[in-house]
């Protein structure tokens, strides 16, 4: 916890009001990116060099509880008491388990907690945080986990916080997690202040019943690098990456034309060239940075073969091997044909 961090938490909480309940809770749904987050402009409030756009998953996603002991008042006025506060332990479960302290997990709930020990009197929190997305499907559990996690404590202190708000504070915790308070389609501005007040996602107006998200689980191996490292790599030895702010731009701007306009091919396209784009400037990171697995690249050939066949299929692949497709209503036989282990999802519903 930085001193930056502090200051921008209490910035964003600077005139929310307390009314504390025993339990918080909320639902936040995990999203997929068809204009994909690659690179930040500043470590400490986790700013993002490019702008992007995702599609939230509907009912799939994190719900988090989260509880206190005794009553506290939880007003930005207590932040300036920070630092005198002792770090009382959290325990954090995770679909139903109580995780060791040391776990990866427990540690960066702990530490986004941190965050807002001060404004609860310095104590622990319980937190009970269940995923329904399949753990090993390659699904961000992150975006979801931070954003319901906030969200959870907006319900527990009693703030009352906009979206707009939650979605500075889940960006903390992952940027991706700054899209998932939202459901539909979601774009993630960049902003350009240092001060991070200008960098959160906003809703974009559209419902699209018939579009549909399939998963394709390929590999459960443990991802070699994550993401926040990856990112870094990426921006400081990719030659490649000079190009990819462009890129994003370029297809934010096609993704939304093609959602008001209901262009499907327009859209399909724009991700998946934006996707393959994303893993180009990985490669080119030194060392290499090859998240795709000779099953990724198989399947990878597969969309094509279908989609030449004339089924209007479309792929983006996040950090990991998995794909994720992107296809409409009247395709889900013939893509659940070409594609038998493909896990299905509405995101509207
Ligand atoms: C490839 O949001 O997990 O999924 O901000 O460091 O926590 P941190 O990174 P994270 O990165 C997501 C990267 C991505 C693309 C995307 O979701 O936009």
């Amino acid at each position: 916890m930085s001193d930056i961090q502090t200051q921008f938490v209490k910035n964003v909480l600077a005139d929310a009001a307390s009314a504390p309940k025993p339990t918080g809770s909320a639902f936040a749904p995990s999203n997929i990116a068809l204009a994909k987050y690659w690179g930040k402009r500043a470590a400490a409030l986790n700013l993002p060099i490019n702008s992007s756009l995702s599609i939230s998953l509907g009912a799939l996603g994190t719900r988090t509880e989260i509880r206190v002991r005794g009553s506290v008042e939880a007003t930005s006025s207590s932040l300036d008491r920070g630092s005198d506060v002792p770090v009382a332990p959290d325990d954090v479960y995770l679909n139903g388990v109580l995780q060791a302290p040391e776990t990866s997990f427990a540690r960066r709930v702990s530490s986004f907690l941190d965050l807002f020990r001060p404004l609860f009197a310095g104590r622990g929190f319980e937190v009970r945080t269940e995923n329904n997305i399949p753990t090993a499907a390659g699904l961000a559990s992150s975006a979801s986990g931070f954003a319901a996690l906030v969200m959870a404590l907006d319900d527990l202190a009693g703030w009352g916080l906009d979206k707009k708000r939650l979605s500075m504070l889940a960006r903390l915790g992952s940027g991706s997690a700054a899209r998932s308070v939202y459901d539909g389609f979601v774009q993630w501005n960049a902003g350009e202040n240092p001060d991070g007040t200008d960098s959160f996602a906003e809703r974009v107006d559209a419902v699209w019943p018939d579009f549909r998200v399939g998963v394709l689980e390929l590999s459960a191996a443990e991802k070699p690098v994550g993401s926040r490292d990856g990112m870094n790599r990426t921006v400081e030895t990719s030659a490649l990456y000079e190009s990819w702010p462009a890129q994003a731009r370029r297809d934010i701007e096609t993704i939304r034309t093609a959602i008001e306009n209901r262009d499907f091919s327009a859209l399909g396209a724009a991700a998946e060239n934006n996707a393959l784009a994303m893993h180009a400037t990985m490669m080119s990171a030194w060392p290499p940075l090859i998240y795709l697995q000779p099953e990724s690249i198989e399947m990878i050939h597969q969309v094509q073969r279908v989609r030449a066949e004339g089924l209007e299929v479309y792929l983006t692949i996040d950090a990991g091997p998995n794909l994720k497709l992107l296809f409409l209503a009247e395709n889900e036989a013939a893509v659940a044909a070409a594609f038998p282990e493909l896990q299905l999802i509405k995101p509207f519903g």
